[in-house]
């Protein structure tokens, strides 16, 4: 009842217009139309490890966050994990009631390979992993919710980790195996699905710099075959569904991508060119460009730094031949996780170790000092970066579909979220801007629905729209002032002042 009070008062607040409470430097200038179009989409995300708990219930395998975080929880700012985390497993009802206060179109969640194939294997099936989902579907569709499930957010079975996990090309098969089981299970009901959540996101410090699981450290070596692989298992998982599934089922598949866009403070092309060609490019060119593979800056510096270092062949795989073709053009939408951005200029002395990403990239990236920061060090509020990344989708890679599958702000967990309110309005302003301008994005999903597990932060830091109590047996949802804020985004189609 309290919730309903809530949400009414800040509507009233809204109407009557009350004049800004403080000048702010996280806003956006709006360019045309102030609605969004009739279809666009509005959306909330989670992922399976950072909000389900129940780790080993109900016939779940261990993944390697499970293993990571019960055997280095020094690893975590607050020596915590998963096990229990909002607990949704058990608690979904919670999360569907915000989900409807929210009056969200979409839900974005993902589904814990694991609790499918308890070892990553088909032999392995566990059905009350399937039926656990499968609840989960009903629920949102019998609230006029559309499902977006993501396969696969990091929680890898170890049993596959064992094998090598995605530095072995055995993941390819394996993958397109679990996602043949998800498409025969939920198709029928989920018509937008995501492959891989930011592949670089997971490859680079789990293969790279070994402060993530799997904690292998083959810079420039095994982060590549990582992203190699992620994409094969993408495109193969793509045409799997297209030649089998689509004709019944209808649905559309995408990957998302993280990617920062990138400024040049003497306007230097080439610089922000090279910036956006390792970054969104590195999986989006061989996806989206017109001529397929990897992108030209990454292809020619790391074969040109492999011969240096005495190899005789690329660190960066081939792409070329078949799967360049299986590759290209093997999604139905682009999926955009937009946080930050960042100035770039190229390196004055060699960045990282040899080799590595780093060491190729050959760059400088660093924030401007005015702008605003959330609690993490990397984010920094530049809602410009975001109508630019969009644009350079529009140009670059043809004016796909693009859902921006996560965008989001963390602090200390303050109800009255300012911060969050100006993040959001700004980038949702900038995704307006973007779509008043002919780029074809369709829907946009916050990051998160609830406070989470945020990985190596642990709980310290909290992206939710809804706090969640932690230390509550009954992990209750309570929203914040955002909360109410984007419920009056999506009622309207508008971006109303900030009250
Ligand atoms: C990830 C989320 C994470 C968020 C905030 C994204 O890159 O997909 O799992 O919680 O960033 O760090």
């Amino acid at each position: 009842m309290w919730l309903f009070a809530f949400f009414a008062i800040g509507i009233l607040a809204n109407t009557i217009n009350v004049t800004q409470a403080f000048d702010y430097k996280c806003n956006l200038t709006a360019k045309g139309s102030p609605k969004f179009p009739e279809s666009f989409s509005f959306g909330v995300s989670t992922a399976a490890y950072q909000i389900e708990g129940a780790w080993n219930e109900d016939g779940k395998g261990e993944s390697i966050w499970d293993h990571f975080t019960h055997n280095f929880p020094e690893m975590m700012d607050d020596r915590s994990n998963g096990d229990v985390a909002a607990d949704s497993y058990h608690r979904f009802d919670q999360d569907l009631a915000a989900l409807k206060e929210l009056k969200v179109t979409h839900y974005r969640f993902s589904i814990s390979w694991p609790r499918i194939y308890p070892t990553g294997d088909i032999s392995s099936k566990n059905q009350k992993g399937i039926d656990y989902y499968n609840g989960v579907i009903d629920k949102l569709l019998a609230n006029g919710i559309q499902p977006l499930v993501t396969m696969f957010h990091y929680d890898l079975p170890i049993e596959i980790q064992k094998l090598g996990g995605f530095a072995n090309p055995l993941i390819i098969n394996m993958f397109v195996t679990y996602a043949i089981e998800l498409f025969e299970n939920f198709g029928d009901r989920v018509k937008l699905w995501n492959t891989f959540n930011e592949p670089f996101d997971y490859c680079k410090p789990g293969y790279a710099d070994a402060n993530y699981p799997p904690q292998v450290h083959a810079p420039g070596v095994a982060d590549y075959l990582c992203m190699d692989h992620s994409l094969k298992a993408h495109a193969a998982t793509y045409r799997t569904y297209r030649a089998k599934f689509y004709e019944k089922q209808r649905g559309k598949i995408g990957l998302t991508l993280s990617s920062r866009f990138f400024f040049s403070h003497t306007n230097n092309a080439e610089d922000i060119s090279r910036g956006m060609q390792f970054n969104l490019g590195f999986l989006g060119h061989p996806i989206w460009s017109n001529t397929g593979g990897y992108p030209k800056a990454m292809v020619e510096t790391i074969q040109s730094n492999s011969l240096k270092e005495g190899r005789i062949s690329s660190r960066l795989p081939r792409l070329d031949g078949k799967w360049k073709e299986i590759v290209k053009g093997a999604a139905d939408f682009l999926g955009l996780n937009y946080y930050t951005s960042r100035y770039i200029r190229r390196a004055s002395k060699p960045m990282g170790e040899s080799p590595s990403w780093e060491r190729d990239y050959d760059s400088d990236a660093y924030p401007d000092e005015t702008w605003v920061r959330g609690k993490p060090e990397w984010l920094y509020c530049v809602p410009e970066g975001l109508e630019g990344i969009l644009k350079y989708i529009r140009d670059e890679f043809g004016n796909p579909e693009v859902i921006i599958t996560e965008n989001g702000w963390s602090d200390d967990g303050d109800p009255e979220d300012d911060d969050r309110i100006y993040f959001i309005k700004a980038h949702m302003q900038a995704v307006l801007n973007a779509a008043n301008d002919g780029c074809n994005v369709t829907g946009y999903t916050v990051w998160s629905l609830i406070d989470n597990f945020e990985w190596q932060k642990g709980y310290t830091h909290k992206f939710g729209l809804y706090a969640v109590n932690m230390t509550s047996p009954n992990k209750e949802r309570s929203p914040r002032k955002s909360a109410k804020y984007y419920r009056n985004v999506i009622e309207t189609k508008t971006l109303p002042s900030i009250v």
